[in-house]
């Protein structure tokens, strides 16, 4: 079989952008350790509203003063819908889902969460201006995916 000389170039270009892209993801998983966010915590999910502290979502301030908020997620809704922290607050979010997979995103934050059912997303966030956050779901889950939304005040 006769092979063309652009083919083999074209070809050969087409190989070695695959390969370095396959080195480029081998690279970043070893020497930046980057891993699903989720693979710290489990959870049963169809357990989720009877599994503390999921079975009460919203706001816990800790001894130190920052906050946690468990969030859960499901078609098409986040609890707890608003919350209220003050300006200042070091907030760990912790977000699973009960059904299909969802995206936490937390408009202006890099908190940006990957929320697969039976798995506990977390990111953590100092707000320090003061706003109406929205929250937003980013992965598409179903035909109310654009409804999927919440609220974080900033006082
Ligand atoms: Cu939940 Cu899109």
């Amino acid at each position: 079989m006769h092979v063309h000389r652009l083919e083999k170039i074209f070809l050969g270009l087409g190989i070695a952008t695959l390969v370095a892209f396959f080195a480029i993801l081998v690279a970043l998983q070893i020497g930046e350790g980057f891993t699903p966010p989720s693979h710290i915590q489990t959870i049963d999910p169809t357990k989720v509203s009877s599994t503390p502290p999921f079975d009460h979502p919203g706001l816990v301030r800790r001894a130190d003063g920052s906050y946690e908020a468990y969030y859960v997620g499901q078609v098409f809704s986040w609890q707890p819908a608003s919350l209220a922290v003050p300006r200042g607050a070091k907030v760990t979010f912790y977000v699973t889902s009960t059904d299909v997979v969802h995206g936490f995103l937390v408009e202006h934050t890099d908190v940006n969460l990957e929320v697969m059912p039976g798995w506990v997303s977390s990111g953590t966030h100092i707000f320090s201006k003061p706003g109406d956050y929205l929250i937003v779901c980013d992965q598409y889950c179903g035909e109310g995916h654009a409804s999927m939304f919440a609220h974080i005040l900033v006082k």
